[in-house]
Formats: structure tokens, C-alpha cells, sequence
């Protein structure tokens, strides 16, 4: 029997349990690899990627990863699709599916992510190479003159649309209204801001009838501009953001997996950990869906040496120990 919309996405959030993002465009891994001194080529990053995926028991704590076009298409060094090393460890591949967060017309510093033209056709070919679930992110910037309604809207409509298109090829798709946490606006100004997207974008998802069983939303937390001089306490966070969660998404949601942001490792699994402990009732599950915050210590400790692999499998495995821990509020 095939699984439901709902199974996937209740797969995706079964207790203890998160999903690695790891579907950097080209662009953003050769930053990352920049960033250690090692050079991006599709080797480099089949490389770095397999390790990732093939970290033995990394499937007690991550249910899915994001991948990346280029890694959905790639075989692992003995010839086994990326995609088959997850799967054979029961570990869902999922991917990324927008075209990125271009400049909004008319609205300096704002942008709207493109990506739906050939979308429908684009998805057909993920779900047969074995993706079951998708992942869309807008981007808002908050500034004395952002967002404006003008990108509240372009992108709640466009994540809508997309969320539409990819349950219509049995598609799971994680709804990402990200945030950014640029700028010195204080948690009040982030709490607002927030709660106005998150109530556009599901307005837009029961305009086109998306199921909302059979989704994810991945949003940021509710925090405190990077620059801003004012920064809260863990529970300050986790009980602002769960209750913007609770203002705005509806329970029929099953999981909310966060995106990490910017946010220090320690910060992101203290927050996560903070909202399962503080909040017991909630009615959806709360968990991650980091990048950074899961590949920052393995990265580091790869330095794009062969010689590293064991080492770096060891950091990533800690991280999603902790953030697994983090999920059920046992960190
Ligand atoms: P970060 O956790 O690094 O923010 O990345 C998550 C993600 O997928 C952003 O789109």
C-alpha cells in the first residue's frame, strides 16, 4: 500500500526524530566549503554529502534530508544512488524545490522566491527518482520598512501554490516562511512580524485547498535580531514562539520543524528543547530541520580531508543526538 500524504508527514515527525537539511544550492555549499578551505566540485560534495548520510545509527535521529538537485541525481562512490543509502536505512529523501528567493519588483532589500513555471513537471520527475517529500522557502526581511504587505503576500501565495502542486504528485511539502534574524528589531518586532506571515501563509494554503494534514511548516523561531543589544532568555524564546505557533497554526498540522537560521548549535537545540519541556499538550509535534545548525561541527571537523571522515561522522552524529534529545524536551 502507498502512503498517504499524512503518513509521510507523520514519518517525518515520529517522535525523537528530525530532518537534516542538506540541499545548500551550489552556491551556498561552496561557501561552506570556502569556509574550511576545501574546494567544491561535484566530487568534493558527493563526497562530503555520503558521509553525512551514511553516519551509522544517524537513522535513530533523522527521519528525512532535504536534498539538493545535483545529490537526488548522484551515486555514492560504489555506484549506489544518494538516494538509496538513505532509503535502505529507512531514512526518507526529500527536496528542495524552489529556484530561490529573487529581488521583489518595486521593493528594495524584499524578495519573492520563483520557481513555479514547470514546477508540476519538475515534481513528477522528483517522486520518481524516489523523493516523497519537497521543500519551499520564502524569505521576509524585517527593517523599518519590511516586510511590506507586497512580499507578505507574493510569497504566502506562491508558497500556496506550491504546497498545492506538490500533494498533487503525492508529494509532502514543507512549507518554509523564513524570517531572517538580519537586523537589531527587538523579539516584539520578530513576534508581530511573525505572526502576520504565518497567518497570510495559511490563509493562502486554505485558499488553495491544500490539505493541512499532509503538510510541514518550517519556520523560524520567535527571536531577537542578531544585532539587536536586548537578547531573551531560552524560555523567553520558547514561550514566544509557541505562542505564535499556537495563534497561528492550525492543529490539524502534524509536525512544525524549525530552521536553525543563524542561531549558534547551543542556542538552536536549547530552544527547541526549552518549548518540548515547557509544553507538554501542543498539537503538533515540534521538531528540526536544521542545515547549519547539524553540519556546522561535522564540517568543521571534515576540513575536506579524506582522512576526517570518521571524525566528522562522529560531530554530525552528536549534533543529532542532542537535537533528537531536543525534540522531546530530554536535552
Ligand atoms: P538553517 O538551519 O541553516 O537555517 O537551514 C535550514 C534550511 O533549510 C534553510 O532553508
Amino acid at each position: 500500500m502507498t502512503d498517504t500524504l499524512a503518513d509521510i508527514a507523520q514519518a517525518l515527525v515520529a517522535t525523537g526524530k528530525g530532518i537534516l537539511a542538506a540541499d545548500e544550492s551550489t552556491g551556498t555549499i561552496k561557501k561552506r566549503f570556502d569556509s574550511i578551505s576545501a574546494e567544491s566540485t561535484e566530487d568534493s560534495r558527493r563526497d562530503y554529502r555520503e558521509l553525512l548520510f551514511r553516519a551509522k545509527g544517524g537513522n535513530q535521529y533523522v527521519s528525512g534530508v532535504i536534498l539538493y538537485d545535483e545529490t537526488l541525481r548522484q551515486n555514492a562512490a560504489d555506484g549506489t544512488p544518494l538516494s538509496k543509502v538513505l532509503q535502505d536505512q529507512g531514512i526518507i529523501p526529500g527536496i528542495k524545490v524552489d529556484l530561490g528567493a529573487k529581488p521583489l519588483a518595486g521593493h528594495p532589500d524584499e524578495t519573492i522566491t520563483e520557481g513555479l513555471d514547470g514546477l508540476r513537471e519538475r515534481l513528477n520527475e522528483y517522486a520518481q527518482l524516489g523523493a516523497k517529500f519537497t521543500k519551499w522557502r520564502g524569505v521576509y526581511h524585517i527593517t523599518d520598512q519590511s516586510p511590506s504587505l507586497a512580499a507578505i503576500h507574493a510569497n504566502a501565495h506562491a508558497l500556496a501554490r506550491y504546497a498545492a502542486l506538490a500533494q498533487e504528485a503525492g508529494l509532502v511539502p514543507i512549507v518554509e516562511p523564513e524570517i531572517l534574524m538580519d537586523g537589531d528589531h527587538d523579539i516584539n518586532v520578530c513576534q508581530a512580524v511573525s505572526e502576520e506571515v504565518l497567518r497570510s501563509v495559511f490563509t493562502e494554503l486554505a485558499n488553495q485547498e491544500v490539505e493541512l494534514e499532509g503538510i510541514l511548516l518550517k519556520p523560524n523561531m520567535v527571536i531577537a535580531g542578531q544585532k539587536c543589544p536586548d537578547q531573551d532568555s531560552v524560555e523567553e524564546v520558547a514561550d514566544r514562539t509557541v505562542a505564535t505557533l499556537l495563534r497561528c497554526v492550525p492543529a490539524a498540522v502534524p509536525g512544525i520543524v524549525f530552521l536553525s537560521g543563524g542561531q549558534t548549535d547551543e542556542q538552536s537545540t536549547e530552544h527547541l528543547n526549552a518549548m518540548n519541556k515547557m509544553y507538554s499538550n501542543l498539537p503538533w509535534k515540534l521538531s528540526f530541520s536544521y542545515g547549519r545548525a547539524l553540519q556546522a561541527a561535522p564540517l568543521k571537523a571534515w576540513a575536506g580531508k579524506k582522512e576526517n571522515g570518521s571524525a566528522m561522522q562522529s560531530a554530525f552524529l552528536k549534533r543529532a543526538e542532542d537535537n533528537s534529545k531536543a525534540s522531546t524536551g530530554t536535552y
